[in-house]
């Protein structure tokens, strides 16, 4: 297993610590969650504070748009060169536009689907993708408990990737812990993501582990 820490639940006082530390604990890749108060009722940081992430980040980065207007945010965080760049599918007009010119740039396009749209949603664009980002909360805050319906919808997905792209990667994002982690791991999953599990606890490096 794969695990991505959001450095949402991270101390920001002492974030450039922080993302080291995470870095050198075991993390795989950074998780950045950008919220805009509008796709979503929160908002988190923007270029001035992720240009100084990246600089200390020694893993790829794997940025979450949760964003309206997101062909603009595309734009203004490719330069950063993350690994992946996830844009959720309930907000994209022209969703293998904005895959192929993140493509096209050089980072590896994910979609995102919120707890209640369906996989099957994917069906004509599962090809263009490197991975799949599956919400396991409704997205803007860290901290919100599991919804377990994530599981069968990651082994339908699953099947649908086996078919059509078998090397697309399935991410999930929301509530993950060493309780749930083991079901995650049996539906398939490749990667999680982890905020409040991992900057809770005392020790990120058997947080991390743990999951692994
Ligand atoms: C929620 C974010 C998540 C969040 C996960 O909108 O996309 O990445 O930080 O936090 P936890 O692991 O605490 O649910
Ligand atoms: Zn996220």
């Amino acid at each position: 297993m794969l695990v991505a820490p959001s450095i949402l639940s991270a101390n920001f006082l002492e974030l450039g610590k922080e993302v080291e530390s995470i870095c050198k604990a075991g993390a795989d890749f950074v998780h950045l969650d950008i919220m805009d108060g509008h796709f979503v009722p929160n908002l988190t940081f923007g270029m001035p504070i992720l240009s100084q992430v990246a600089k200390v980040a020694t893993k790829p980065l794997d940025i979450h748009l949760m964003v309206e207007n997101v062909d603009f945010f595309v734009d203004y965080f490719l330069p950063l060169k993350p690994r992946f760049v996830s844009v959720h599918i309930e907000e994209v007009k022209h969703l293998h536009r904005t895959i192929s010119h993140i493509r096209s740039q050089g980072s590896s396009p994910a979609i995102v689907l919120n707890p209640h749209t369906s996989e099957q949603e994917l069906q004509y664009i599962i090809q263009d993708v490197d991975m799949v980002l599956l919400m396991s909360v409704n997205p803007g805050f860290g901290g919100q408990s599991f919804i377990s319906s994530v599981i069968p919808k990651a082994q339908n997905l699953k099947n649908l990737i086996l078919q059509k792209n078998p090397q697309c990667l399935i991410e999930v994002d929301g509530g993950v812990n060493d309780t749930n982690i083991l079901a995650l791991k049996n539906a398939g999953v490749d990667i999680v993501v982890a905020g409040s599990f991992i900057f809770d606890a005392n020790d990120y490096k058997k947080a991390i582990d743990s999951l692994k």
